[in-house]
């Protein structure tokens, strides 16, 4: 990359870019106590596993593979509907279709907060949007919890999940783990960027409901730089370094941009095959347009934001709303007339400061009930 080992603590680096935006926009946090050695070494004890999943028998889905082997077994073909539906499909549903992201559930704080989140019907869906955190175990634990609460829960990678964690008793990289996720999520009945997309037919649909894995490529680039390492570069310069430099592996390929554009070109293949009849809602942990990363505090922490070459996916794509987290500033932008939505949770310190008790999950589609 052409730059030296970060020239100061990395995990604070992080999270300080999130201390909060520029005048006339939302503060958003400040300073957690982490470094690069101990990123988010404050982990939960696994809680008692509810090991029945009713919905992938009612569907006649084989019981998966016990613990590790399972997560370790390639990314098998079959999706699997947790609704035992067609191609998807499902009849029509009342309910909401919520989101959330950066549930950060290493911080106790945050698993208390995530404990108490409830669906309002039983028609409830759950978009996970991301950053449940750094630990597999963490993360299965999570999904499974909330698996058994909302009627479908569909997530998408964050970075800290595809994070090769120091305390991390599974130790896959990159690719790899990616496709441990995915086969750990189909486990515990969680749809992924690799099922089929499903619709949502309750208010404010049909649409299909599209997760993403798209990454970042360093072309969000640090003000007055015109190349990655330039813009590197500057980042190293003033500090602020995104902790996936050292913990987010690209294996097999040779970077995280080859990464990038490989998922890129193999997301726009599934989108391109979607039902054109139906618009979309765009389910991504990094934003599909630079824009919301204007307000960063420190701008050079854009470049491990996103694409530009997803600028305009929420136009091509015909999303009526595109979910996002990973800025840690949850706020409702439009960008050519498209609702984004920024869901996350964050840090304790930063909804702490934002006073009373946070209440991340966001109303994307449908009514109050
Ligand atoms: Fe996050
Ligand atoms: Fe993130």
């Amino acid at each position: 990359m052409g730059v030296q080992p970060v020239v100061r603590d990395a995990g604070r680096a992080e999270a300080e870019q999130r201390r909060g935006v520029r005048p006339g926009g939302e503060v958003s946090g400040e300073v957690v106590e982490s470094t690069q050695h101990r990123v988010h070494t404050v982990v939960p004890s696994v809680r008692s596993r509810r090991s029945s999943r009713p919905a992938l028998h009612a569907a006649g889905v084989a019981a998966p593979l016990p613990g590790i082997l399972a997560r370790l077994t390639p990314v098998a073909q079959a999706p699997v509907y947790p609704f035992g539906s067609d191609n998807g499909k499902i009849d029509r549903v009342t309910g909401s279709l919520f989101a959330v992201s950066d549930l950060h559930v290493s911080y106790a704080e945050n698993r208390r907060i995530v404990d108490g989140l409830r669906p309002e019907t039983a028609d409830d869906w759950l978009i996970v949007a991301g950053d449940v955190g750094e630990l597999f175990g963490a993360v299965e634990e999570t999904l499974r919890q909330l698996r058994d609460r909302f009627a479908t829960v569909v997530w998408v990678p964050g970075n800290h999940e595809l994070w090769t964690h120091p305390s991390d008793p599974v130790t896959l990289r990159g690719r790899n783990r990616y496709d441990a996720l995915v086969r750990m999520c189909r486990d515990n009945g969680v749809l992924t960027p690799e099922d089929d997309y499903p619709v949502w037919y309750g208010e404010g649909g049909p649409v299909t409901v599209a997760p993403l894995f798209q990454l970042y490529d360093y072309s969000f680039r640090a003000p007055g730089t015109s190349t990655k390492e330039e813009s590197l570069r500057r980042a190293y310069d003033a500090g602020v370094v995104c902790t996936d430099e050292m913990l987010l592996h690209p294996d097999p390929y040779p970077d995280r941009e080859s990464w990038c554009w490989a998922r890129l070109a193999e997301t726009e293949r599934r989108l391109a095959a979607t039902d054109p009849a139906l618009p979309t809602v765009l389910v991504s942990h990094w934003p599909l347009v630079r824009e919301p990363t204007d307000v960063l505090w420190y701008p050079e922490f854009a470049q491990w934001c996103g694409t530009e070459r997803t600028a305009d996916w929420h136009v091509r794509h015909r999303a009526v709303v595109a979910v996002y987290g990973h800025l840690h500033i949850p706020r409702t932008t439009h960008h050519d007339g498209v609702r984004f939505e920024e869901v996350s949770l964050g840090y304790p310190r930063e909804w702490g400061r934002r006073g009373g008790e946070p209440k991340p999950m966001r109303r994307i589609l449908g009514v109050a009930s």
